[in-house]
């Protein structure tokens, strides 16, 4: 999008996001059952056990890119703050114009970097982009000098992940150009790294990284530059490796009540997202009938079958097919045959007093029972992070 196009959208509020978009009228907004509800309680909870694992000492930035992992990313982020969060974190520049639209006015830190020509809207809306090449350092400089104004900046080392951040011998350059460049109109205020498996067994990949992180923070002082703010942990990271909190953790899926592994979910935190619809018909089917595309499942026994309005293009992965279960009545009930587009069928023969209308909880709890994000994660072989991410647009959040 263009520079110009998104300076005018931060000016004008979050209405000027989606140019094009037309409001839905209130009376269709809503009509088939399938939502998202989301508890923002949960989520200042999940922020505030957080706040207290790490202690005062150490500052949380709650991650809140990708819509906030599905949750939407401004009432997140409005949580996060309440619950004593010092800033957020987003991946792209649009969604912290996104935040800064809807005034927040916390620190944002942009974790995927400036890409070329986003410089003079992340100094407008005092965004804190992490830079890890000397050309970003340069762009940067220049647009604050043009703009009369400062950036502060986050500077990522590459310890391990491949993937963002300078390597560690190419960090003596990096700094040198800082000092000798940029340092009139930058402000290096954080230094850090991503690990890239705070959540396996193994934990020597982390011991390594920070073994290279430590090394790489004395270059910084070799050349008398002290970041404020050194941050290494994501969610498993902080519960896993507690001396690697530094002065900043940035959890992200711990807030929203869950884990990449089940085996490191915080104490204390809860899911703070519903998945819900409701039995739209009912149907009867004879032992032999075969159900859905591929007549993957025969019927064994004459069975009543609940129809649900709610399929992969929704983020019901499709791959659930014939492993999920979900909530009706406060029973599991097992999703038969194939999760289609916009459908999906559940066997509701043990629950003789099932009615159209009934509720259907695809994630999330219902009495006693409660289907989990790492449940639909281990029936469909995806991350807990895809199946929040991936919830799709058509779905209302409420
Ligand atoms: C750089 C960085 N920090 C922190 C996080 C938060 O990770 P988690 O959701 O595992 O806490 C992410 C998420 O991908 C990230 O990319």
């Amino acid at each position: 999008m263009a520079e110009s196009t998104l300076l005018s959208m931060a000016a004008r509020g979050p209405d000027a996001l989606q140019p094009g978009f037309v409001r839905t009228p209130a009376t269709t907004a809503c009509v088939r059952p399938t939502v998202a509800r989301v508890d923002p309680t949960a989520l200042i909870d999940n922020m505030r056990s957080i706040r207290r694992l790490v202690g005062d000492d150490v500052r949380v930035l709650g991650v809140v890119k990708a819509d906030g992992y599905g949750h939407g990313a401004v009432q997140t982020a409005r949580c996060a703050l309440e619950a004593g969060a010092w800033g957020l974190a987003v991946s792209l520049v649009e969604e912290g114009v996104e935040l800064r639209s809807a005034g927040v006015t916390a620190p944002i830190v942009v974790l995927g970097g400036p890409f070329p020509g986003s410089e003079p809207l992340v100094v407008a809306c005092g965004l804190r982009p992490v830079v890890w090449d000397v050309e970003h350092l340069r762009r940067l400089a220049s647009a604050a000098r043009a703009a009369g104004g400062r950036c502060a900046v986050h500077l990522k080392i590459d310890t391990g992940m491949s993937r963002l951040g300078c390597l560690c011998d190419e960090l003596p350059a990096l700094l040198d150009c800082f000092s000798t460049e940029c340092a009139d109109v930058l402000d290096l205020e954080g230094a850090m790294t991503h690990l890239a498996c705070a959540d396996e067994r193994d934990e020597a990949p982390t011991v390594r990284q920070l073994d290279a992180f430590t090394a790489a923070l004395s270059t910084f002082e070799g050349r008398g530059l002290r970041p404020a703010i050194r941050h290494v942990c994501n969610s498993a990271g902080l519960s896993r490796f507690p001396n690697a909190r530094y002065d900043m953790v940035r959890p992200g899926i711990a807030m929203y009540g869950s884990a990449g592994h089940t085996a490191y979910l915080l104490d204390g935190i809860r899911p703070a997202l519903t998945v819900a619809s409701r039995v739209f018909g009912l149907r009867t089917l004879p032992p032999g009938a075969q159900v859905s595309y591929g007549h993957t499942t025969t019927l064994q026994r004459e069975s009543v079958i609940a129809i649900v309005p709610v399929g992969y293009e929704d983020g019901y992965p499709a791959n659930l097919s014939g492993k999920a279960h979900v909530l009706i009545q406060g029973r599991r009930c097992p999703v038969v045959g194939r999760v289609t587009m916009d459908t999906s069928l559940i066997d509701v023969t043990d629950l003789p007093q099932v009615r159209v209308g009934d509720e259907v909880i695809l994630l999330g709890r219902q009495d006693s029972e409660q289907i989990a994000a790492h449940d639909l994660a281990s029936w469909s072989g995806i991350t807990t992070y895809e199946v929040f991410c991936g919830i799709s647009k058509r779905v209302p959040r409420s």
